[in-house]
C-alpha cells in the first residue's frame, strides 16, 4: 500500500547522507575514481595530446571514462582554465553524473576546495524518489576524497553539511502538498530540531489568534488544514549577535479566491514553502558546524485555498502589532504571512532580519530561474548576502527598493493594501514587507524564480532546487553585525 498522507515522511535525504571520508593514501580501487584536470594537463600516463586525440581537452565539465583492467573506471573530468571554487563544484558534479552507475566514488583533488567538491558530488546525485516503486537511479553510498592538507577533514565535513542542508530543502519542497501540510511541516521541524540541537516552539491556530497574527490566519481562512507558525532557535553559549530568518511557508498556493489558472506555473505551487524549507534546512546544520551566532527562524506555514470561508477581495485583516491591510488580491498572500513574523522579529531587537520567500512571479520574469532578487534597507547586510551567494554559487542580484513606488500600496480604507500596480511587482512586494521591519537592518530574498528548475544541469537537479539553504547557512557562519 502507498504511504498514507499523514504517515508520509518527506525527509529521506536527511536520514540517508552518503558516507564521506578523506584518505590521503592511494585509497579504494573498488570505487569509480574521478581525476580533475585542466587543459593541457596529463593524467593516468596519457599525454595532453593523447587525451586531445580522444576528444578530451580539459574543458569545464567534460568527462572521459577510462576503463581499468579490473573494477570500476577512472573518469577524467575537465576543470577548465583558472578553476576556482565554483568550477571545482561544477566539475565534481560532472564526475558524479558520469559515474551515475556507481554507488562508491573516489575523487582525487588538488589541495583546498574539498567542501565544494563534496557539494558537487552529493547534490548532483540527489534524487527525490520516496513515491516511486523503484527510482531507476543508483544511490550514492560513499565518497572518498583523496586530498592532502590539514583543512581537508573540516572542509569535507562542511561540504557534507552544506549538501545535506540543500538535500533536505529539496525534499521538503518536492514533497506533495497534501502530504506535507503545515501541521506535518511542524512535526518534521520538531523531529529535525530534536536531532540537530535546535529549540522549537510551534504556534497553532489558537496561539496565533492570541498573538493577533491576522496575516497567517487570514491566508489560512479558506483552508481545511490548520496553520502553523514554527519558531526555531539556535543559541550557542557566548553568542553576541542575533540573526532572525523569516520564511514563507505556503504549502500550496492556489491563489485563493483569485484562483490561479490551471497552468504549468500553478502546478509548481507546492514549492511555495521553499523559503521556510531553506531556513529549516540551514538551521539544522548550525550546531554541527559550531556557528557562533544566535539564529532564530520563523516558518510561516499554511496553504492558500479558495472556499466559502476564504479571504475575500476587499477584506481587511490586521497584522500582528495592529497594522491593517486591505486584501485587494488573495494571490498576494506571501507578504501577508511574512508580515506577522517580521513584526514578531522586530520585537526581539535582533541585529538583522533576513527573509526568504517565493514571493513574486515578477521576479521570475525579471531574473529568470538562476538568480534570486535581493532587496533591503541596509547595504552592509546586502553585501554580506552577496558574498555568501558568491561562495555558494546561489546567485542574487539587487533590485532597487525605490520609495517612489510606495504610494501604490496606499489604501482608501486600511493602512496598506497588499498589491501595487502591474509593474515592478517584486519591488512593490518588498516595499510592502519593509512597512513591517521598522529600522532593523533587513534584507529580502525573492526566490520565486530559483526555487524550481525545469532542466537539470550539473549539481542543480531538476525540480525543486533547495535554493537558499546553503546561502543562509554560509551567511550565518560569516555574519558580522553592525556593531563590530
Ligand atoms: N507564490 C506566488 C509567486 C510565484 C509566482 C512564485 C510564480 C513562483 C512562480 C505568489 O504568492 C503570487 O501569487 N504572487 C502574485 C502577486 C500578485 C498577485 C501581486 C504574482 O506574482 O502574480
Ligand atoms: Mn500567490
Ligand atoms: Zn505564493
Amino acid at each position: 500500500m502507498a504511504a498514507t498522507l499523514n504517515g508520509f515522511n518527506p525527509v529521506p535525504s536527511w536520514q540517508h547522507t552518503p558516507k564521506v571520508t578523506v584518505d590521503s593514501g592511494s585509497g579504494a580501487l573498488n570505487a569509480a575514481t574521478g581525476v580533475l584536470l585542466g587543459p593541457g594537463e596529463a593524467a593516468e600516463g596519457l599525454s595532453p595530446d593523447a587525451l586531445a586525440s580522444a576528444g578530451f581537452k580539459g574543458q569545464l565539465g567534460q568527462t572521459l571514462v577510462l576503463p581499468r583492467a579490473e573494477g570500476p573506471p577512472v573518469i577524467l573530468t575537465g576543470l577548465g582554465e583558472n578553476a576556482g571554487t565554483k568550477e571545482i563544484r561544477d566539475a565534481a558534479a560532472a564526475f558524479a553524473l558520469a559515474a551515475r552507475g556507481h554507488s562508491d566514488l573516489a575523487l582525487n583533488l588538488p589541495a583546498g576546495d574539498a567542501q565544494a567538491a563534496v557539494e558537487g558530488v552529493l547534490l548532483a546525485r540527489y534524487d527525490y524518489s520516496p513515491l516511486k516503486k523503484s527510482s531507476g537511479t543508483v544511490e550514492l553510498h560513499s565518497l572518498t576524497l583523496r586530498v592532502r592538507g590539514e583543512q581537508a577533514e573540516l572542509d569535507a565535513k562542511r561540504g557534507t553539511a552544506f549538501a545535506s542542508a540543500t538535500a533536505l530543502a529539496r525534499d521538503l519542497a518536492n514533497a506533495p502538498p497534501s502530504r506535507l501540510t503545515a501541521a506535518r511541516m511542524a512535526e518534521c521541524a520538531a523531529e529535525i530540531a530534536g536531532a540537530t540541537g535546535l529549540q522549537i516552539e510551534v504556534f497553532d491556530k489558537e496561539a496565533l489568534i492570541e498573538l493577533g497574527c491576522g496575516g497567517l490566519l487570514g491566508v489560512n481562512a479558506g483552508s481545511a488544514d490548520p496553520p502553523r507558525m514554527i519558531r526555531l532557535r539556535y543559541k550557542p553559549e557566548g553568542s553576541e549577535k542575533h540573526l532572525i530568518l523569516v520564511g514563507k511557508g505556503v504549502m500550496y498556493d492556489s491563489g485563493g479566491i483569485a484562483l490561479k489558472p490551471a497552468d504549468a506555473v500553478h502546478a509548481t505551487m507546492k514549492n511555495d514553502m521553499s523559503g521556510a524549507g531553506a531556513i529549516l534546512a540551514a538551521m539544522s546544520m548550525l550546531s554541527e558546524l559550531d556557528c557562533p551566532l544566535a539564529v532564530t527562524g520563523y516558518l510561516m506555514c499554511t496553504d492558500n485555498m479558495p472556499s466559502g470561508t476564504a479571504l475575500k477581495m476587499g477584506d481587511v485583516i490586521s497584522i500582528h502589532g495592529g497594522k491593517t491591510v486591505e486584501v485587494v488580491n488573495t494571490d498576494a498572500e506571501g507578504r501577508l504571512v511574512m508580515a506577522d513574523a517580521l513584526v514578531m522579529a522586530v520585537e526581539e531587537k535582533p541585529d538583522a532580519i533576513v527573509d526568504i520567500a517565493t514571493l513574486t512571479g515578477a521576479c521570475l520574469r525579471t531574473l529568470g530561474p538562476e538568480v534570486a532578487g535581493l532587496l533591503g534597507n541596509n547595504s552592509s547586510l546586502m553585501r554580506q548576502i552577496e558574498t555568501a551567494a558568491m561562495a555558494t554559487d546561489e546567485p542574487v542580484w539587487q533590485l532597487p527598493l525605490d520609495h517612489r513606488y510606495r504610494d501604490q500600496l496606499d489604501s482608501d480604507i486600511a493602512d496598506l493594501k497588499n498589491m501595487g500596480g502591474i509593474n515592478a511587482g517584486s519591488i512593490t512586494a518588498a516595499l510592502f514587507l519593509e512597512e513591517f521591519v521598522g529600522k532593523v537592518p533587513w534584507a529580502h530574498l525573492d526566490i520565486a524564480g530559483t526555487a524550481q528548475n525545469d532542466v537539470a544541469s550539473l549539481w542543480r537537479t531538476k525540480g525543486c532546487t533547495g535554493f537558499g539553504a546553503r546561502l543562509l547557512l554560509e551567511l550565518a557562519l560569516t555574519f558580522q553585525g553592525q556593531r563590530s
